[in-house]
């Protein structure tokens, strides 16, 4: 998969893409990312990319030329076997609700560009000028889009086959419905050593060997648990 980012701060991602998962995910060929600064693609000498809103109000909005110019440019651009036209994402509170199952979906594509805004918002006709899907992670406002594509390419990229090794893809078969299957279940609870902590055991039956009544056990956990907090879950 090739991910192409948008942002005003490219800086802040490096770190975060090239650690744990993402960054044997990339080792291992599966996801390659690309960043891209909006402020490269700007053409005035003080390389502005916001303006103040026509009409008034506070904040700033992103201008459209520098944003134009950026994605046409990114569509030209074709890495190794990607030869495909990106599947465009717009980060923005105005979103469709970002969930398990839309992860599962994008994780298919060959290759999404994340677009994140800063400041108040975008030119209206940034929107008109493309197709996008606007995705946002939740009912609160951030102040851009970087910590949004982040959550989204922590979601998809878990999702690749291999991505996350064989031991937990065996182990994920038999649970695929607390792994993002609908109904997703929350997970169960987990138990590391020592058996005993401070007067508190772990159960019995992780204890016994059994790996059917596991199986089990943890199932009755999990539907229990999204029972108890997540109601709506079950009703999806
Ligand atoms: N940009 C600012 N807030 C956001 C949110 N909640 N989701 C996606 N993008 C955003």
């Amino acid at each position: 998969m090739h991910i192409d980012i948008l942002t005003l701060f490219p800086e802040v991602f490096p770190a975060f893409l090239g650690h744990s998962i993402l960054g044997i995910a990339q080792e291992k060929g599966l996801v390659e990312f690309h960043l891209w600064n909006i402020r490269d693609f700007t053409q005035d000498k003080h390389k502005k990319v916001d303006d103040r809103p026509f009409g008034g109000g506070p904040g700033m909005v992103l201008r459209p030329e520098p944003v134009f110019r950026a994605i046409e440019e990114v569509e030209k651009e074709v890495s190794g076997t990607v030869t495909v036209p990106p599947r465009k994402i717009l980060l923005c509170p105005q979103g469709a609700r970002f969930n398990q199952s839309m992860a599962r979906e994008l994780a298919r594509e060959p290759r999404l560009m994340l677009l994140c805004g800063h400041y108040e918002g975008f030119d209206e006709r940034i929107r008109q000028g493309f197709d996008f899907l606007e995705v946002s992670i939740g009912d609160y406002v951030l102040s851009g889009g970087e910590v949004p594509a982040m959550v989204i390419i922590d979601a998809l990229v878990r999702l690749i086959p291999g991505a996350l090794g064989d031991e937990f893809s065996t182990v994920s078969e038999s649970f695929s419905e607390m792994l993002g299957e609908p109904p997703v279940l929350l997970e169960y609870p987990q138990y590391t050593r020592p058996r005993e902590f401070r007067g508190m055991s772990v159960p019995e039956v992780l204890l016994s060997g059994d790996h059917e009544k596991i199986r089990k056990w943890r199932l009755e956990q999990a539907r229990l648990r999204t029972r108890q907090r997540r109601p709506d879950l079950l009703k999806e």
